[in-house]
């Protein structure tokens, strides 16, 4: 199979990784140069740990070899499958799926990672909607063992098979919903966050203590506002509002606090601040 990436972000650059660890020619795009190196770097050091521990049956040039960087997106012609991890945008996302759609041959399949916007709609710009789907990977990708697959309006029975047969064969665990916003996961974990937010914005208690009430008490391995940060406080507030745009009701309201700390760009690990310095 040949397998394409969009994005050497965070998301973009782990899916490659994955994708070539199980034996897949890959191939990645960004816009820049600098970023497609980047995304190697990390996808580098990332081989090299799990080298070091004995968890790749290959060496990490062997599997390093199968990915191919790139900024042309007319190299995507003979993908049998792409998935995009490209910034969460949706006009963004709906002009790179028409141009995709006019690229990659007829029967390769379209998939986006995204982590709130409706899959129906970027089916429709990419022209393929049968052969269009939500393939949405869990970060750390190399590390969690999730697909929540996403079947869009008129997504295939056919797509849904091989794209789950090859979350399969990337040795994940692939579970289907249908596309509504925020799917499952981010329909149940970000209200869940929010809450959180708003505890510190009401002073129910430290972001300290409530990490560690959710931590110990409920068995979660990280507590509600390292997870926040670790995601990113603006991408949090942007799927807060997809769910609240979109179900209507306002315990989806995004919490004050949390549109103030991204006003103020306390966006998380990434930002060096959120609830936590970095
Ligand atoms: P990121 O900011 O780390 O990476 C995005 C990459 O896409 C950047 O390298 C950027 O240069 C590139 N890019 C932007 N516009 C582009 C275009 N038109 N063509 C090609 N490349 C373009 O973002 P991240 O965190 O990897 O997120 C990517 C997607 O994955 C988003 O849709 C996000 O919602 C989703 N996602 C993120 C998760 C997370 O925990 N960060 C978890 C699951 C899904």
């Amino acid at each position: 199979m040949k397998f394409g990436v969009i994005g050497a972000g965070q998301m973009g650059g782990g899916i490659a990784q994955v994708a070539a660890q199980s034996g897949f020619d890959v191939i990645v795009q960004d816009v820049q140069q600098e970023y497609l190196d980047r995304g190697r770097g990390v996808i580098e050091k990332s081989l090299a740990k799990l080298h070091e521990k004995g968890r790749l049956s290959e060496l990490p040039d062997e599997v390093l070899g199968r990915i191919r960087f790139t900024m042309d997106l007319q190299d995507f012609a003979d993908c049998d499958l792409v998935v995009e991890a490209i910034v969460e945008n949706q006009a963004v996302k709906n002009a790179l799926f028409e141009q995709l759609g006019g690229i990659v041959k007829p029967e390769g399949i379209l998939a986006s990672n995204t982590s709130s916007i409706p899959i129906t709609a970027l089916a429709s710009a990419s022209g393929r909607p049968e052969r269009f789907i939500g393939m949405h990977f869990m970060n750390p990708v190399p590390l969690m063992a999730l697909v929540e697959v996403i079947r869009g309006y008129a997504t295939s029975d056919e797509t849904a098979r091989i794209v789950t047969a090859t979350a399969q064969k990337m040795g994940k665990t692939p579970l289907t919903c249908n596309d509504f916003p925020g799917f499952v996961s981010n329909r149940i974990l970000m209200p869940m966050l929010n809450e959180a937010v708003q505890c510190v914005m009401e002073g129910v208690a430290e972001p300290e203590a409530i990490d560690g009430i959710m931590k110990l008490g409920m068995n979660h391995p990280m507590g509600p506002l390292t997870l926040a940060d670790f995601i990113g406080l603006d991408t949090c507030l942007s799927i807060m509002e997809v769910l609240h745009a979109g179900l209507g009701d306002d315990k989806y309201r995004p919490s004050p606090l949390l549109r103030k700390m991204v006003q103020a760009g306390l966006l998380g690990r990434k930002s060096g601040q959120g609830f936590y310095k970095y």
